[in-house]
């Protein structure tokens, strides 16, 4: 029989090593509850025997006494900063200056990594032991955070493997992953606590916790990217092959360290991880360059603060500060009134901003947003910009409070808002200038009726100048009424009778889309098109009725009914059809003829016989749903030329892919042409 103490030991080995594979290599080895059972074990044989309990056992990370005060830690080496490039310029400067140093090598080889977004920290290993956490403070005196270090997970207490040097800096980043910040906020809020303004910040505030239980109730994780003090051992040559060591001996490292060479290789590491960064589960801010050997590092020195060996490429800010000049407040089509927060023009994520939209009036309070506070403007991807919040130190004492309008301020007409619903809508309907202007954009707009010309800007025109009351007075438009307005001669105005001409002749699921019933998108058109064949069968269709058709549920079904109840909207319709609007017939499609009803299709790589709308419409009308990316519930990917990584995920996941000829094939066999 084992004794207990080799039984600890082999416990907390054990542990540890489905720590790492877990933390570290982001592949766990046993179900998480198989893990709580040895944990489990360990804690009650620590408890029976608390002589054999050691500082580098699992158990004890969770968290000891608070401590009165952080205390002083000097650097036995600096911890340095990095210079900043903004642009390629900035990047070729650098390497330029690198190899000039190196007596004119022509080409670099540079270790790529990730910018973290949070805190730098110093980890020192004795013997392989954990013995000390610091921040990184002015570079030469940090604090003391030992206490809430050793919560990390991805922090190995003891060293594993071979090679162990017998004094060890690692510097690295702890950050909060982007999940689990927003878990952490939405816990505070529920409690009614403050929320954390950004990843970074909750990482930083939990650091500074003298209570390491509190610590240890955070999501942070620790990426290391150097090393500091190294003796009693054999320091690898290169940056990229200490971190794989540094991996090796526990430690997290970034998945995306990569060697390229020279400036030519830095860039185009930064364009794609450009690409990438929304996507990343983790905030980083730019990109480290490094060069990759020790030897050519010591050669290039520091200045001042920085080392000549590295530099952070920054990614543009997708966070500025900004003023409120004004709030507005916008009509929609169905009538919604959007407060809008009209900016000091300011440049974030790649763009200017000089609009924002503060949505409903609840937003507003949330935000706590008065016209001429200071706001923070945060713009990532191709996303609408956010007011994320203001920031109240800067409130002028002039700042006033936003006024909700007592009256639609397009038309005047009362305004209507639903208990419940945080929003407030014009009751003007088309009477209401700024809804009839929507309505009409949407009716001629390129997914609906398709009209070349009728933009926005014509569209106001001729609605202030009362020739557009209704969409049906589209085809009343003459060519006097357009030529002489802004902009528009005789040859723009023939061109866009012809266009409003050739618009009569449509698709029922087209038709059905343009008239612009709140919440049937281009799908649910077609969808109704397709069960009910034709246009009356739909304006008859009794609520229930529609609740059979995909994708429509009650609350769909309401407004479609709403819609076609009231007599304004079927003089409309009755009027476009008076006037030459048309489509073929179809045969009414009941659930069952729709062979490919509710599977998934992805569409990817180019498509050369039809194009791409056309096919998602194809597929719609056997009942199919169209989908952006490839998961396990896909039943069939379509893949022309070109075609990446949604083919490579199918394909892992065996998905059936099929070519274009083979989905023509598969059309033809249902009865539908392929053009
Ligand atoms: S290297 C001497 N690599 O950026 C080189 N720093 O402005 C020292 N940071 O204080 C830093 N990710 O907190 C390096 N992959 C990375 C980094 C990184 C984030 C932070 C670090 C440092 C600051 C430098």
């Amino acid at each position: 029989m084992v004794d207990v103490i080799t039984e600890i030991k082999q416990l907390r080995a054990e542990i540890d090593q489905h720590n790492y594979r877990y933390h570290i290599q982001d592949e766990p080895s046993i179900p998480d509850a198989e893990y709580d059972r040895l944990f489990q074990k360990l804690q009650a044989l620590e408890k029976d025997h608390p002589e054999y309990i050691s500082d580098d056992s699992p158990t004890q990370r969770v968290g000891s006494a608070p401590i009165s005060g952080f205390e002083e830690v000097q650097h036995e080496m600096s911890m340095l900063s990095l210079d900043n490039a903004f642009s390629e310029e900035d990047l070729r400067d650098f390497d330029r200056r690198v190899r000039e140093r190196l007596d004119g090598l022509l080409e670099v080889p540079y270790a790529c990594e990730p910018k973290l977004d949070g805190i730098a920290v110093s980890l020192m290993y004795e013997n392989g032991e954990l013995i000390r956490g610091a921040t990184r403070g002015d570079g030469s005196t940090g604090e003391n955070i030992t206490h809430n270090v050793r919560t990390i997970p991805s922090i190995p207490l003891r060293l594993m493997g071979e090679g162990i040097p017998n004094r060890l800096e690692v510097r690295g980043e702890i950050y909060m992953p982007k999940a689990g910040f927003n878990a952490l906020n939405e816990r505070a809020l529920a409690k009614g606590e403050k929320a954390f303004v950004n990843p970074r910040n909750a990482a930083a505030g939990s650091l500074r916790q003298l209570d390491a239980r509190i610590t240890a109730t955070r999501p942070l994780e620790m990426c290391c990217y150097g090393i500091g003090v190294f003796s009693g051992g054999e320091m690898p040559d290169t940056h990229v092959d200490s971190m794989q060591q540094l991996n090796r001996w526990g430690f997290k490292i970034s998945r995306y360290l990569e060697l390229v060479e020279g400036a030519q290789g830095c860039f185009s590491y930064y364009q794609r991880m450009a690409e990438l960064r929304n996507t990343l589960p983790y905030e980083i801010d730019g990109l480290v360059f490094k060069v990759d050997e020790y030897q050519l590092q010591k050669q290039l020195g520091f200045v001042s603060r920085y080392p000549r060996w590295a530099i952070a490429h920054k990614f543009p800010a997708q966070e500025e500060m900004t003023q409120v000049e004004s709030v507005e407040f916008q009509v929609g089509r169905t009538g919604a009134i959007t407060p809008v927060a009209r900016l000091k023009p300011v440049f974030v994520g790649g763009v200017t901003v000089s609009n924002a939209t503060l949505h409903n009036m609840d937003e507003i309070s949330r935000l706590g947003l008065r016209v001429k506070d200071w706001v923070i403007i945060h713009r990532a991807g191709e996303v609408i910009p956010k007011v994320v919040r203001v920031v109240v130190d800067k409130r002028p004492v002039d700042a006033e409070d936003v006024c909700f309008p007592q009256s639609c301020p397009v038309c005047d007409s009362d305004i209507e808002k639903i208990a419940g619903e945080a929003i407030a809508r014009c009751s003007g309907g088309l009477s209401c200038s700024a809804q009839r202007k929507e309505a009409l954009r949407h009716y001629a707009s390129r997914k609906a009726m398709n009209i070349d010309g009728l933009g926005e800007k014509l569209i106001d025109a001729l609605v202030d100048k009362e020739l557009l009351k209704s969409v049906a007075d589209i085809y009343l438009l003459q060519h006097k009424d357009i030529a002489g307005l802004d902009r528009m001669g005789d040859k723009s105005a023939d061109n866009l009778i012809a266009a409003i001409e050739n618009s009569k002749s449509t698709t029922l699921a087209r038709f059905i889309y343009s008239l612009g019933i709140r919440e049937v998108g281009e799908a649910t058109a077609r969808n109704l098109a397709n069960v009910f064949g034709d246009l009356s069968a739909v304006v008859e269709a009794s609520e229930e009725q529609l609740l059979a058709v995909p994708d429509v549920g009650e609350v769909v079904a309401h407004y479609i009914k709403t819609f076609f109840v009231q007599v304004h909207n079927l003089d409309v319709v009755t009027a476009l059809q008076e006037a030459g609007v048309h489509w073929p017939k179809l045969e009414s499609n009941n659930l069952e003829n729709q062979p490919l009803l509710n599977k998934v299709y992805v569409l990817t790589g180019t498509l050369e016989l039809m194009s791409r709308d056309d096919a998602k419409g194809k597929l719609q009308q056997l009942g199919a749903k169209v989908s952006g990316s490839v998961s396990k519930k896909t039943d069939c990917v379509v893949a022309g030329p070109g075609a990446g990584s949604k083919l490579a995920k199918a394909e892992s996941l065996g998905i059936l892919v099929l070519d274009e000829n083979a989905f023509v094939s598969l059309l033809v066999s249902y009865g539908v042409a392929a053009s």
